[in-house]
């Protein structure tokens, strides 16, 4: 099932997407949420290292879709490591399955025998302007895929990318988000590659904590997808008020991805935005040049407020619709 079982109907032909993502806790919330939205029409996942391994996310990417019974989309498996950086993983945050307390049935589907970066090229190449990439892990599929095709550069409607920290702190260092200090090279290449991107940092998503209450409203409804959201949020949120006093859970990706098809949800200010590779101190940190002194154009549309209570009835209202179609199609089947 993907989007079609959906009651609201979108007037529009739905946006298609391609989610380069390494499921993870917040990216798998974000794969139901774009599961659940009639607007967007999900072509693809392609997976890439950072809150687990990319064998740990291939196995992660297609539990979510089956789980979702959608295990139609295609799934292509990317790169391991950084383009220059060593590895660098996050089981503190995502647990070593990347799922957190979940354990989702191992799925039958397998991943496509292309790599990510050639399943990215021919698709897009299929439709240069048509597809929207929803960039939710460390850019290194999508960095390499550039340098293995720079066609694609004027091929790619759109990039939004959840990641870096503009005037926010970092996640990962005191500067830097995950996303981008996972692979700041990666970054580099994609915020000079002239593709329009939204950026989605931390400023924004640390404003949308999925909550206890969020979840309790969610389990009214006796589906696979609430269970499997606090298995792993669980996990999630004992990471967030050990290590940073929050009760409850930034869900990121999800923001990222909501804005695809509801960018009123946050405003936005057209910035020149770098990422420094210098390897210092600062390596993996997003800055801004809000006063212009740089003398270079804006590079991407980077969002700065949001409107998080918006957005998190969003989130719940879609997984909770998603969870029932899920269930009248279980009882259709069962009967
Ligand atoms: O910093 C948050 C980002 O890093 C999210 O995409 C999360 O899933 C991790 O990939
Ligand atoms: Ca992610």
């Amino acid at each position: 099932m993907t989007n079609r079982c959906m009651t609201q109907t979108s007037i529009f032909a739905p946006k298609r997407i391609l989610i380069d993502t390494d499921p993870g806790i917040d990216d798998a919330a974000a794969i139901l949420l774009a599961l659940a939205s009639p607007e967007l029409r999900v072509e693809g996942l392609s997976v890439v290292h950072g809150n687990c391994s990319v064998d740990q996310g291939i196995v992660n990417a297609l539990a979510v879709l089956e789980l979702a019974a959608a295990e139609e989309i295609p799934v292509a498996q990317g790169c391991p490591l950084p383009l220059v950086q060593p590895s660098l993983l996050a089981p503190e945050t995502h647990g070593h399955s990347g799922l957190g307390y979940a354990s989702l049935p191992p799925p039958r589907a397998k991943p496509l025998s292309q790599h990510a970066c050639d399943f990215l090229i021919e698709r897009i190449l299929d439709a240069p302007g048509e597809l929207t990439i929803v960039a939710i892990g460390p850019l290194t599929n999508l960095a390499l895929t550039l340098r293995k095709e720079p066609r694609l550069a004027g091929a790619i409607k759109e990039i939004f990318l959840m990641g870096g920290a503009i005037r926010h702190p970092g996640n990962t260092t005191p500067l830097a988000e995950f996303n981008i200090y996972v692979d700041p090279h990666a970054a580099h290449i994609v915020f000079h590659s002239g593709i329009p991107i939204t950026l989605v940092p931390l400023d924004v998503t640390y404003r949308c904590i999925f909550t206890e209450a969020h979840l309790q409203k969610l389990e009214q409804i006796p589906s696979p997808i609430p269970v499997f959201l606090r298995q792993a949020t669980r996990f999630y949120m004992e990471f967030h008020d050990q290590y940073q006093g929050i009760q409850g859970c930034v869900i990121n990706d999800p923001l990222a991805l909501a804005l695809t098809f509801r960018p009123d949800l946050c405003y936005y200010q057209d910035l020149y935005v770098d990422v420094d590779v210098s390897g210092g101190v600062c390596l993996g940190k997003t800055f801004a040049d809000f006063y212009h002194m740089m003398n270079k154009p804006a590079n991407m549309k980077v969002a700065l407020e949001v409107r998080a209570e918006a957005f998190l009835e969003l989130f719940v209202e879609r997984i909770a619709a998603l969870s029932r179609a899920l269930l009248a199609q279980e009882v259709k089947r069962t009967r």
